[in-house]
């Protein structure tokens, strides 16, 4: 299955993406976990785009898509992909149709998190990742076993992440409407947007999505 999860940032997306991807046996390809690796490398893909990712604003769409086009030629995603915070912007949309073309292949579904500004704000001023493996947590919704470190890279120390401090958190949401939101027009007009009620506790959520996907 060929799959894009879209929606605002903080929306739950990376949080579904996991259990969903290895389900159906597919890499889950993130475009911001992919990004933050290149941060933390000290690359200099990471050095340029380190200052994009902390105030809020998008990376350019040619790097974006320099990047995904040779991730998804890999062999893990050949049969099949979940991408998360990609496409991000029209021109990203496009080049990915232009990508799939290329390999003979199409999307099967637009899975669209819907939900109101409120929740979001609330889901991002509380959340706390890992800086090793990205996974997400949050103080009162999602909170570690011992509620500071991973609970899967043992003794790693849950972070805040530069972006989601509140004055960035609101351009975030700003950028999401006005760069990001058309997109949901644009995968109704083509069918393959599938919208999902996200503001529900988690395990709800993941019904819902599990139901929408068909997925036992
Ligand atoms: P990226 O990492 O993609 O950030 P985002 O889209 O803003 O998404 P998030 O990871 O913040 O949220 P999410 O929807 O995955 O929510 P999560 O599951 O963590 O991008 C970061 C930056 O990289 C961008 O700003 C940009 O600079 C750059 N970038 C990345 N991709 C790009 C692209 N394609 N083009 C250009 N630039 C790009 O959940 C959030 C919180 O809520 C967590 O604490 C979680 O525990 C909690 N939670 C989740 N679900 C629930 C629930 N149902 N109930 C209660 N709490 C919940």
């Amino acid at each position: 299955m060929r799959l894009v999860f879209l929606g605002p940032p903080g929306a739950g997306k990376g949080t579904q993406a996991k259990d969903v991807a290895q389900k159906l046996g597919v890499p889950h390809i993130a475009t911001g976990d992919m990004f933050r690796a290149q941060v933390s490398g000290g690359t200099e893909l990471g050095k340029r785009v380190k200052a994009i990712m902390d105030s809020g604003q998008l990376v350019p769409d040619e790097l974006v898509l320099e990047v995904v086009e040779a991730r998804l030629v890999e062999d893990d995603a050949r049969q099949g992909f979940l991408l998360d915070g990609f496409p991000r912007t029209g021109p990203q949309a496009e080049g990915l149709d232009g990508i799939l073309d290329k390999q003979g292949v199409s999307l099967d579904h637009v899975v669209y998190f819907d939900l109101t500004d409120e929740v979001v704000i609330n889901r991002l001023s509380g959340r706390r990742s890992c800086p090793e493996c990205g996974e997400p947590y949050h103080i009162e919704f999602k909170i570690s076993k011992d509620s500071k470190t991973c609970d899967r890279c043992k003794g790693v120390d849950l972070i805040q992440r530069e972006d989601d401090k509140p004055e960035t958190v609101k351009s975030r949401l700003d950028v999401y409407k006005k760069q990001t939101a058309e997109l949901i027009d644009y995968y109704e007009s083509k069918g393959l947007l599938r919208r999902l009620a996200a503001d529900g506790r988690v395990e709800e959520v993941r019904r819902g999505l599990f139901e929408l996907l068909g997925i036992k």
